[in-house]
Parts: C-alpha cells; structure tokens; sequence
C-alpha cells in the first residue's frame, strides 16, 4: 500500500516500545507492540498448562486465542479473550518464557498473518525483533534501536521499581543477556538488522532525542 510503514526492531530494552508509541502519536499512525502478542500467547500457554516446545498445541491454543490492543491512558491496553493482561504480560516469568514460544515457526507465522492484517489498517509503526526483515519488509523507514546491555539494565530496573518488581540488577543484566542470545539464533526470524535499516545507538540519547531522529529519517521519506 501507499501508507507509510516504520519498523522498529532490536534487542531487549532498548527502548523500542516508548519510542515507537511517541513516533506513532506524532504521526496519528496506529501502533502495534508485536512483543506483547507473543508475551500474551506466553501467559495463556502457562495458565492452561500447555508446554511451551509443544508446537502443536501452542497452534491449536493461538487458533482460539483473541489479542486486541485498545487505546487507554497512558498506554494503550492489551486484552485476552476480552480480558485485560496489560500488565500481567510484563510479569518476570512471562519475560523469561517469551523467546522459547517466539522460537516456533508455526506460532510465527500465525502472529506475522496478523501483524501484517494490523498494518493493512493504515499507517503504523510496529516494534519487535523481525519487523523489517520479516513482517514489514517493504517498510519505508526502518530502525534498529540499541544501547549496551548495562545501560538497557539500568532503563528495565527503573521500569520494574515503578511497577513494584524488585529483581536486582545484575540479574535484569543476566536476563536481558539471555533473552537477546536466544532471540538472536533461532532458526526462524532471529533477530537481526535489515540490510536497509537505520541503526540508532540510544545509549547516550533521551527518549525525546530518539524520537527526534526518527521522525526527521521519516519525514525525509514522505
Ligand atoms: O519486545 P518484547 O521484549 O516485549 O518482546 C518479548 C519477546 O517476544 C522477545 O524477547 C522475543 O522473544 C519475542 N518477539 C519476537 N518477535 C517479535 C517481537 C517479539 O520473537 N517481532
């Protein structure tokens, strides 16, 4: 289509998701945060006790599992067969199960059909780990968003005090560390730059900074 695409991939806690919500606000484009449907099938796995390498009935699961985004205050809202799950998909045992339910061709390839359907709906910006390489390949403006893992950890731990998780540094490092590995080399979709992607280093920018800079690399592509 003619309406514009941003993609915005990188690794764990980059800031991916403030970014994008602020570039998607700036531009009136509708924003679609791909983690949190893989976070959202995670927790549904868990909560009915399906095993989370067990590709077939992760399918059957996600054939009748619902993820809708709804616009809220401050953040838009993510709900579960209607019910709301916005913040029990940022839960430490969801974090740490993700990459191993993301690590499922199938189950990729059911999210990318509806990743793709979102994005039929009109211009948007859509973060996750394959957006421009996969998803999105056609997206005019693609950014790979990073900053090193010490900073990365210091930006989760001050998100999870403000949520009342208390998870020590060195173990956020720890864990960051190992979500990244396993994102990086999985068979299917790893996470990886495009050949066409803009790479933004983050770690001594403010978010206002990041957000500034993509809006200039999209503004110059309208
Ligand atoms: O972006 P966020 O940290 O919420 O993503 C959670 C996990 O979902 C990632 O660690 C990754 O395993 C998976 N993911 C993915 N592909 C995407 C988005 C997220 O595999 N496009």
């Amino acid at each position: 289509g003619k309406e514009i695409q941003i993609a915005i991939d990188g690794p764990a806690s980059a800031g991916k998701s403030t970014v994008a919500k602020l570039v998607a606000k700036h531009f009136n484009f509708i924003y679609c945060d791909t983690g949190a449907m893989y976070r959202t099938l995670t927790l549904k796995a868990m909560q009915e006790g399906v095993e989370l390498t067990n590709e077939a009935g992760l399918v059957k699961l996600l054939s009748t599992t619902e993820i809708k985004f709804k616009p809220g205050k401050p953040d838009q809202k993510v709900f579960l067969d209607g019910k709301e799950v916005t913040t029990d998909i940022r839960q430490p045992d969801v974090t740490n199960n993700v990459s191993t339910v993301a690590a499922i061709g199938s189950v990729r390839e059911e999210l990318t059909n509806r990743q793709r359907q979102i994005a039929d709906e009109g211009g948007i910006v859509m973060d996750g780990r394959d957006i421009g390489t996969t998803v999105l390949p056609n997206a005019q403006v693609k950014i790979f968003l990073v900053a090193s893992v010490d900073e990365r950890a210091k930006r989760r731990f001050a998100d999870n005090d403000a949520k009342g998780i208390h998870t020590p540094l060195e173990v956020l490092k720890q864990e960051i560390e190992t979500r990244d590995y396993k994102d990086s080399h999985r068979e299917i979709a790893p996470l990886t730059q495009a050949e066409d992607a803009v790479k933004v280093d983050t770690t001594p920018m403010t978010i206002q900074e990041v957000v500034d800079e993509i809006i200039q690399i999209t503004s110059n592509k309208i």
